[in-house]
């Protein structure tokens, strides 16, 4: 069985260099335990090399965005060339942050193969806004899978990983996040589009992983027989003791 996968999603926090440092001179004191997971931190782009300083050993590197452009010159982007030579393994896309500042799934595509180009694996984050009695919400998921993969093949498709991040449930409590039996049926759900898009064998080989107010005090209960193979954490990420907490959680699945 592979690891669980366990990606730390910092956003823009924490504000100052000295607390980066603070937070990873805590996480490494587990490192032995995040080494029974495949963990990535995806930290803002002016603490890359404080992390993956700190990090060797125990975990990787991972962008929360990147441009789809080519090398070139162009002001205030980071393509993908720059991140893999600074061993950059994973990139988190499509997170609802971003679509809310106008990314679209095209713009989502586009870098999707940008990344994959640079032998960069995509974490595509999908997720509905609301959940409806009659599951509208899975045609608004079945829409955004397909178009964030627009024109991957299933080769292609095989070096992704979805991240189902409900929008509703984002940088709230354990309490407020989904529940077991939603989070089973929409993992089953996100499966089956997989599968039609680009055959059984290929949806089996993608990643699914869960965000949105993932905590310690929910970690155990999300990971078990839901389907997904980790977690994509925010809030949780930032504080030392809930993410070593939330890794023990996985260590044990
Ligand atoms: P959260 O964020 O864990 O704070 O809900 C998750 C995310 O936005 O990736």
């Amino acid at each position: 069985m592979a690891k669980p996968i366990l990606v730390a999603n910092w956003k823009n926090h924490p504000s100052s260099p000295e607390e980066a440092k603070k937070l990873l001179k805590e996480l490494s004191k587990k490192r032995k335990l995040f080494k029974k997971t495949t963990l990535f931190i995806a930290p803002p782009f002016t603490y890359f090399e404080s992390v993956s300083e700190r990090i060797t050993g125990f975990g990787r590197l991972a962008a929360q965005n990147i441009s789809s452009l080519p090398p070139g010159n162009y002001t205030g982007q980071v393509t993908p060339d720059i991140l893999k030579n600074f061993g950059v393994r994973l990139c988190i896309l499509g997170h609802s942050e971003r679509r809310g500042f106008g990314e679209t799934s095209e713009h989502i595509a586009k870098k999707v193969k940008a990344a994959l180009r640079s032998g960069i694996a995509p974490l595509v984050c999908i997720g509905e806004k609301e959940r409806d009695a009659e599951g509208e919400h899975f045609e608004f998921l079945r829409e955004q899978l397909k178009s964030s993969l627009a024109g991957l093949n299933a080769k292609a498709a095989a070096k992704t990983a979805i991240a189902y991040e409900p929008v509703w449930a984002i940088g709230k409590s354990a309490k407020d996040a989904i529940n077991l039996t939603e989070l089973s049926q929409t993992v089953i759900f996100i499966k089956k589009v997989l599968a039609d898009l680009f055959g059984r064998k290929t949806a089996e080989a993608i990643a699914i992983l869960y965000g949105g107010s993932v905590e310690p005090d929910n970690a155990n209960e999300l990971m078990r027989n839901s389907g997904i193979r980790g977690f994509l954490v925010g809030h949780a990420s930032l504080d030392a003791k809930s993410f070593n907490a939330i890794a023990e959680s996985l260590s044990k699945t």
